[in-house]
């Protein structure tokens, strides 16, 4: 590994305990570092000359809807890619989306990106990539179609609950670490979608138009830490156009920023069915077109032999994609497959992830944890208790080789303690009329028959029963894989089916209400606050989720996730809603993209040929993302970015900047100290946030630099260092085209959250 860990602990006297299990902080500093990619370009160059122009056109288009051509002649084994980002997805025949039905296929479903991202920690991030690399290795795969690290700029985008963050630098920093977790271990990343990919509707067509500045300080930055800090090998690039040009064929994209200013050496593919053009996507820089040949096929070697398209152009693309074969072992075909994917040491590292991952919104008259000794009877309620997330949405799904439900963890952990009563409340078999513009797709479900009228009434009875006999009503609401999917967009945050109505009628009965939401991204939560003294976030939180849901609620481990992305009291206060880039008016829904590939219709047709190109996303809120918007613009959140409480307070004292001034080149160093008053075990996650004091140029309120996640005991205290460095300051200066420095009075916020700053110090750069 490259990296540096940036993260310094004072083991001074008087301190209580001097030890403390922190997370490295991933580093930009690239020094020293002999670059993999490039250690065999003799060898390739070789390997070059000896191939026919038809063998080298072979390699730089999908062969089958997950490989791509190798040179058998030269026994350089074809490229096999895996979806997706949190688990290997099952086998499926080689020209169509049907699976195999293997028996030894199924999965270790690992907590998808928002759950990750709410670790706040770096070092899961990596472990996560070392599980998912072991299970792609089983299965003879070479790059994972992975991590998806667009920025979550809508609350309701269909693929928020993959993505990270709101936020560049904890999207970077996790990028980083999932990125390093997978590569030191044998297998390729592919980050997707480059780029500014945030939303689903017409992802397949819509133009996004944004600054430059905006794109490089906010929409860029998860996927140049990738590159840059974690050397991914592989680039997926999106659907969508960006200021007019498609992502595939952009050259600002692929070649200015990706290969010139980044130093990108390896291979990137297309996103499936988005490619456009046979001239404009090579030259540009796309390696493989996937999974098709349309435009990087035949087209390619007339384009070629007509002499429109060099060879050497070819070449280049050849060598790229050679570079990463060379460094990734195949799997020899008699090793792959040979045994079940899911592994149990995965299934540990998910449980990990996922009991960091759950945030505590809520919690009135410390109604958590249960206290077994005196909550005899629990009212275990809601669909989302008893229903299984690793499938759904559409390129995403994972055969799961188990997935602990809540409720099956609340069963596993509370054994006889407690009297367990279930009850679903309401059902999910209702269609969702999402942006995307999906009829009813492949698992996705489509139109549900209608229930009889009496079902929800029904449910609803039983769940007010079940709780007027309980000491404590568990409710599991939120959204499912079903209302969160990729290829459309959510229309609200409101909470689907009629789980409210079930809710408040359930609180009527019982007020020790905990409300769960089981979801991606963020809900509307005002009924809800009104009848449920506590509410904890979940996530679609991997095979082990239940267990470690029941161990945070009955206080075997206390909660410590903080929330990746700002909870909006109305969803008409986020940036691009209040702006009105968001949902676009300019275009009717079109169908999606990829639904579009896998019918191969007429429509198909049309969409994949790029004919249509509906839709213009203005992000006319420029850098104001997320927090970013509400801080600027005053407007108060539901739950801030970064919020999360644990059963342990943690106190915080002492902060200041080690010096007055710093130089471009330097960092920052603040020092504080952090003390567990609490009775728990408690991971807390200090945020360091910079406000820029009387700067000439624009910039939001304060920005995410620096945080860290660490380990206390009870009692623990321990003086930290923790630095920002000065080049994590600067601009893009859309003039320059560079990044620079703005000399300066700059405040270092201390922060629990990105509402609650506790401390400020301030010092100059230069
Ligand atoms: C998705 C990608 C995915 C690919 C292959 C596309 O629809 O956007 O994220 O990797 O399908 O399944």
């Amino acid at each position: 590994m490259k990296k540096l860990l940036k993260f310094t602990v004072l083991l001074g006297a008087g301190l209580i305990v001097c030890s403390c299990k922190g997370d490295p902080t991933l580093s930009r500093d690239v020094k020293n570092y002999d670059d993999p990619l490039m250690q065999n370009e003799k060898e390739i160059s070789g390997i070059i000359s000896k191939m026919t122009l038809e063998e080298k056109i072979e390699m730089l288009h999908g062969k089958h809807y997950f490989t791509s051509e190798g040179i058998p002649a030269q026994g350089i084994a074809e490229m096999n890619y895996a979806d997706g980002p949190f688990g290997i997805r099952e086998e499926m025949e080689p020209l169509s989306w049907n699976p195999l039905h293997w028996s030894t296929d199924s999965a270790t479903f690992f907590p998808t990106g928002s759950a990750l991202a709410a670790t706040w920690s770096t070092k899961l991030a990596y472990k996560y990539g070392t599980g998912m690399a072991s299970e792609a290795r089983l299965r003879g795969k070479d790059m994972i179609l992975g991590p998806a690290i667009n920025i979550q700029r809508i609350p309701t985008g269909g693929r928020t609950y993959e993505y990270l963050s709101e936020d560049p630098y904890l999207s970077a920093q996790l990028s980083v670490g999932y990125t390093l977790g997978v590569q030191d271990n044998g297998v390729a990343v592919c980050i997707k979608h480059f780029a500014l990919n945030n939303q689903e509707t017409n992802r397949g067509s819509v133009n996004v138009i944004v600054s430059p500045r905006a794109m490089r300080e906010i929409y860029l930055v998860p996927f140049e830490a990738a590159v840059v800090d974690g050397n991914a090998y592989g680039v997926m690039a999106a659907y969508n156009k960006i200021n007019g040009t498609w992502c595939a064929e952009n050259p600002n994209l692929l070649d200015q920023i990706l290969r010139k200013d980044w130093g990108f050496k390896g291979m990137v593919i297309s996103d499936w069915g988005g490619t456009h053009s046979t001239v404009g996507s090579v030259t540009a820089g796309l390696n493989v077109e996937m999974p098709t040949s349309d435009y990087m096929g035949l087209a390619l070697l007339d384009s070629v032999k007509a002499g429109i398209v060099s060879e050497k152009v070819i070449d280049q693309r050849v060598r790229e994609i050679l570079r990463v074969r060379m460094v990734i072992d195949p799997v020899p075909a008699e090793k792959a497959n040979k045994q079940m994917t899911g592994q149990p040491e995965n299934a540990q590292i998910t449980y990990e992830v996922a009991a960091q991952s759950v945030v505590l919104l809520k919690n009135e008259g410390n109604i958590l944890p249960i206290d077994l000794g005196k909550v005899k009877t629990i009212a275990v309620i809601g669909d989302n208790a008893d229903k299984k997330m690793s499938n759904g949405g559409v390129g995403a799904g994972v055969k799961a080789l188990y997935e602990i439900t809540p409720l099956a963890g609340l069963k596993n952990r509370i054994g006889d303690k407690a009297k367990i009563i279930y009850a679903q409340g309401y059902t999910s078999q209702q269609a969702r009329g999402g942006f995307g513009g999906f009829g009813g797709f492949g698992r996705r479900g489509g139109a549900a028959p209608a229930q009889p009228d009496n079902t929800a009434q029904k449910l609803k009875d039983e769940a007010v029963k079940a709780a007027k006999d309980a000491d404590l009503v568990l409710f599991i609401g939120g959204d499912n894989r079903q209302w969160e999917t990729e290829g459309s967009d959510r229309r609200s945050m409101d909470l689907p089916y009629n789980q409210e109505e079930v809710l408040e009628a359930v609180a009527n009965v019982n007020p020790n209400v905990v409300f769960i939401a089981v979801a991606g991204a963020p809900v509307d939560l005002n009924r809800v606050q009104a009848c449920s003294p506590a509410i904890v976030q979940s996530w679609f939180n991997g095979t082990e989720g239940g267990n470690a849901l029941a161990d945070i609620l009955i206080g075997k481990i206390s909660p410590s996730g903080r929330l990746p992305f700002s909870y909006p009291i109305k969803l008409e206060d986020s940036p691009a809603y209040a702006t009105g880039s968001f949902p676009q008016t300019d275009a009717p829904v079109n169908q999606d993209v990829f639904v579009s590939l896998v019918q191969k219709d007429d429509k198909a047709e049309e969409m994949l040929k790029g004919a249509t190109g509906r839709g213009t996303a203005l992000y006319s809120e420029d850098l104001l993302v997320g927090y970013r918007w509400f801080d600027t613009k005053n407007k108060p959140v539901m739950y801030p970015f970064g919020y999360g409480l644990g059963y342990s307070e943690i106190e915080y004292s002492g902060f200041k900047v080690l010096n007055s001034e710093y130089r471009d080149g330097d960092d920052i160093q603040v020092e504080f100290t952090i003390k567990n008053l609490g009775k728990y075990n408690q991971y807390d996650v200090p945020q360091i946030y910079v406000h820029r004091v009387d700067s000439k140029v624009e910039w939001p309120y304060k920005e995410l630099k620096a945080f860290q996640k660490l380990e206390l005991v009870p009692g623990m205290s321990v003086t930290l260092i923790m630095d920002v460095p000065v080049s994590y300051l600067k601009y893009w200066d859309e003039d320059k085209h560079d990044w620079v420095l703005e000399p300066g009075k700059v405040e270092l916020l201390l922060a629990r959250d990105a509402g609650n700053v506790v401390a400020k110090a301030e010092c100059s750069v230069k």
